[in-house]
């Protein structure tokens, strides 16, 4: 079969550390191929390379067979090789086709015709089922919707060769599968799809062939067949058996640490969030959330870390009402939170991983006396977190824009599970990790709430929920539209999620 990427012995280094080693990649023309790796193998930095982001030290890559050079994304796409990054580059107050405009008028002339544009956008999108109206605003459309405007972008461009990094991770398990079909349709036009993941089950569902990266070598391409299973896949990753089910013990839970009553909120566009939310979190207990993203998740999040007014209701923690209070006050009561978005709100980018971890404690623990930071307790602090956390980095300075995006994600999980919470607010705390790092995160999240904190997980991944959490209770609107047992059934929660309220449903 005809290889439409070649990539032989890429050699990327970054400061002295080889992200990429000799690495060979392999893509057949018309297939879907799976790039799989721990946090930090160097997965990004192989496809930031095909896509002309990143130039390899040595190596070669053939497109087609022919040997070439990609020295910039506009070079990447004049070889059909497009690319969606996990964060999307897209200008929220403009439409549709205006954003896919925006890079075209060197290529084309200056004399772009719009309603052209727009009637070939709208083939397209008809052709791959992408479902996109092109006179739409960006900041009108869904998570999903936003990233098949990127799909549609590449695919306007000649996109031969589509490059995902990890797309899943922002969708809903309905918005994965409707990209699964996007995909396959790609396939069977004879594109050629990379897919990186760290969900095994959808590498299984989807992907013809594998390629694993371990500590930026190549460990091996594999044929997906229906008998490879995610335990073949993992210890090629892994290199050792990860738990996959592991239900937490009926704990007994304490007093009520954490009493939310009618609590309401607006979002950014000054319209009700949420509405009249109440529910109560016991010591040693852990709370899911259950929901489709967008339905107040968010704002829940940012009330209960005083990072956005309520409208009503009260917060109470051990009796201690919190309403109107700063975020400070939330974090010296002992409110950890992981935030969903951690570039915005959990890290400091251009800061060290030592000083990122200290962030919010820096003038407790013998961090600093006096005003003076004590620098040796801090660093010692930050080889401490990253060997138990695994966070992979040069050293305990660097930079934390430079760490991959799963090691970003451990640097917050290191400190606010290390703060010895009353309670975790933890909003998809496992969101980009790999399996082991996700396997930790889950065994952390359980070890803190039997020392006795009060555990509020939010997860689109109703897996992780089913297994953490002593209730469910799900957010529909902004509203909860009921608070279920552990024992309840995906058909349960699934409805609830789409606001059906059904005599049935027992609510705890
Ligand atoms: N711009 C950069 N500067 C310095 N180091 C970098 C840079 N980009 C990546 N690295 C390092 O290269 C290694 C590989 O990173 P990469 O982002 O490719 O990993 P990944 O496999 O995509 O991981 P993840 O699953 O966490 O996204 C990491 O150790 C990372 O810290
Ligand atoms: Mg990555």
């Amino acid at each position: 079969m005809d290889l439409a990427v070649e990539m032989r012995e890429i050699t990327k280094v970054f400061k002295k550390v080889a992200a990429n080693d000799k690495v060979n990649f392999n893509l057949k023309k018309g297939s879907i191929h799976g790039l799989l790796g721990e946090n930090g193998a160097g997965k990004t930095t192989l496809m930031n390379c095909l896509y002309g982001l990143y130039q390899p030290e040595s190596g070669k890559i053939f497109i087609n067979g022919k040997n070439v050079r990609i020295d910039s994304p506009q070079k990447a796409m004049s070889l059909g090789v497009g690319m969606v990054h996990q964060h999307f580059m897209l200008v929220r107050p403009m439409t549709v086709v205006e954003n896919i405009m925006l890079g075209l008028s060197s290529k084309r002339g200056p004399f772009l015709d719009t309603d052209r544009v727009e009637r070939e956008l709208l083939a397209l999108s008809k052709r791959f089922n992408l479902n996109l109206e092109p006179k739409a605003k960006i900041w009108q459309l869904s998570v999903g919707e936003q990233q098949r405007v990127e799909i549609l972008s590449a695919l306007y461009r000649g996109a031969e060769i589509l490059i995902l990094d990890e797309p899943t991770a922002v969708l809903t398990p309905n918005e994965a599968q409707e990209l699964f079909g996007i995909l396959r349709m790609m396939r069977n036009d004879g594109k050629s799809v990379i897919l990186i993941s760290h969900k095994l089950e959808e590498i299984l569902a989807i992907v013809d062939e594998v390629t694993v990266l371990r500590d930026g070598r190549l460990v091996g391409q594999a044929q997906v067949t229906a008998e490879t299973t995610k335990r073949d896949l993992t210890s090629m990753m892994v290199g050792r058996d990860v738990l996959f089910n592991f239900k937490h013990e009926t704990l007994k839970t304490g007093a009520t640490k954490l009493m939310v009553n009618h609590l309401g909120a607006r979002n950014d566009k000054g319209l009700p969030a949420l509405k009249e939310v109440s529910f109560s979190i016991s010591a040693g207990e852990i709370l899911g959330f259950a929901g489709v993203d967008g339905n107040g998740q968010k704002e829940l999040c940012e009330v209960l870390t005083g990072l956005r007014p309520t409208t009503s209701g009260e917060i109470c923690l051990n009796g201690k009402e919190l309403n109107r209070s700063s975020p400070k006050t939330f974090i010296n009561e002992g409110i950890a939170h992981i935030p969903e978005d951690r570039h915005k709100t959990g890290l400091a980018m251009n800061m060290g991983i030592a000083r990122n971890l200290i962030l919010k404690n820096f003038s407790q623990s013998g961090f600093s006396s006096r005003g003076l930071l004590n620098f040796r307790a801090i660093k010692k602090n930050a080889e401490r977190l990253m060997e138990e956390y695994a966070i992979k980095a040069n050293g305990v300075h660097t930079k934390v824009k430079d760490l991959s995006g799963g090691n970003q994600q451990k640097v917050i999980l290191a400190r606010e599970l290390s703060s010895k919470p009353e309670i975790i607010i933890a909003n998809q705390p496992t969101r980009g990790l790999d399996i082991g790092a996700t396997e930790y995160v889950r065994q952390k999240l359980l070890e803190e709430s039997a020392k006795g904190a009060g555990v509020l997980l939010i997860s689109a991944d109703l897996e992780e929920i089913l297994q953490l959490s002593d209730r469910i209770a799900v957010l529909y609107d902004g509203q909860i539209m009921g608070i279920l047992g552990r024992n309840a059934s995906v058909e349960e929660i699934g409805l609830l999620m789409a606001g059906v309220r059904t005599e049935e449903v027992e609510v705890c």
